[in-house]
């Protein structure tokens, strides 16, 4: 069976994006689906004076879980127009271990927010920047207005509903 490992760009106790990750891996199917939580990785601001004692072990924890990985859904939270410190510092570490992170897997991209613009910042940010650490990105899925659209566990917005299902459908399509 194939894996997929899911997480989001936020190390929020509620963070909206992982809700969203949640959700989108409830609905593959004929998949193991491991979803990691930031806060399982937590790690010093990365500076290359610090990365001369050597990595903290959380940094091949963490590409160990994308290593054994056959595709990956990753939902970017935004802060002030780009995405999380946390998350940028993880990429940052873990790209000094292992520049092609993401092995050219596919990967469905994904954002949200609470306002219209569905975190497209932070979104943008990965589009642009994943493909250059290994990400086949083969569907995109971003959701506005989370407090309208997402409600007990799903989307309640049916347009964007059958927008994200289509988004899963080409991202198993792919794996
Ligand atoms: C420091 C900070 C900066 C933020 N900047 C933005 C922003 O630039 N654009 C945006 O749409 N939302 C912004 N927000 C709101 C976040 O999108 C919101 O907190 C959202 O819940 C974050 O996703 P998460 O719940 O998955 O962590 C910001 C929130 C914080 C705490």
């Amino acid at each position: 069976m194939k894996k997929i490992i899911a997480f989001a760009g936020s190390t929020s106790s509620t963070s909206i994006n992982k809700q969203l990750v949640i959700y989108t891996a409830s609905l593959l199917q004929n998949v193991e689906t491991k979803i990691l939580d930031l806060n399982d990785y937590p790690l010093p601001v990365f500076s290359v004076d610090l990365e001369k004692n050597g990595f903290p072990i959380e940094v091949s924890m963490f590409l160990d879980q994308l290593k054994k990985a056959d595709g990956f859904i990753v939902s970017l939270a935004e802060h002030n127009g780009n995405v999380t410190a946390a998350f940028k510092n993880l990429l940052d570490w873990t790209s000094r271990m292992e520049l092609k992170m993401f092995f050219e897997k596919p990967m469905l991209l994904m954002s949200t927010c609470n306002g219209a613009r569905a975190a497209k910042l932070a979104f943008e940010y990965g589009q642009m920047r994943f493909p250059r650490h290994g990400a086949n990105i083969v569907s995109t899925f971003s959701l506005p207005e989370f407090k309208d659209n997402f409600s007990d566990g799903k989307v309640v917005n049916e347009v964007l509903n059958d927008e994200l299902k289509e988004a899963i459908n080409s991202f198993q399509n792919s794996l």
